[in-house]
């Protein structure tokens, strides 16, 4: 099992997670990060520090989420890892919480 990186991290990335993870296991791309599957240890700690709560056990995606497991594989291949907390993006606060941003994803 791994922990996943659902939509609502999308145009929000506040980064709080990647301060927490032991095995630097968070993928950075423009409006998203995800987590390397292959890397994850199942710790948890990262997802009681995400803002946006967008962390999950794979197993206890919210319904219509469970895309994102894929995504987080494919991704993590692609993307440089990331292991300094950053500023969120710009206006992450008016988009925390906002339906359907899997469109506004930028790989
Ligand atoms: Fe990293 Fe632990 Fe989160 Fe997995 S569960 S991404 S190992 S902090
Ligand atoms: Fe995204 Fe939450 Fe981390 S918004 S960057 S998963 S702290």
């Amino acid at each position: 099992m791994a922990f996943v990186v659902t939509e609502n991290c999308i145009k929000c990335k506040f980064t709080d997670c990647v301060d927490v993870c032991p095995v630097d296991c968070f993928h950075e791309g423009p409006n998203f990060l995800v987590i390397d599957p292959d890397e994850c240890i199942d710790c948890t700690l990262c997802e009681p520090e995400c803002p946006a709560n967008a962390i999950f056990a794979e197993d206890e995606l919210p319904a219509g989420q469970e895309m994102f497991i894929k995504l987080n594989a494919e991704l993590a291949k692609q993307w440089p890892v990331i292991t300094e907390v950053q500023s969120p993006l710009p206006d992450a606060d008016d988009w925390n919480g906002k339906p359907d941003k899997l469109k506004l994803l930028e790989k």
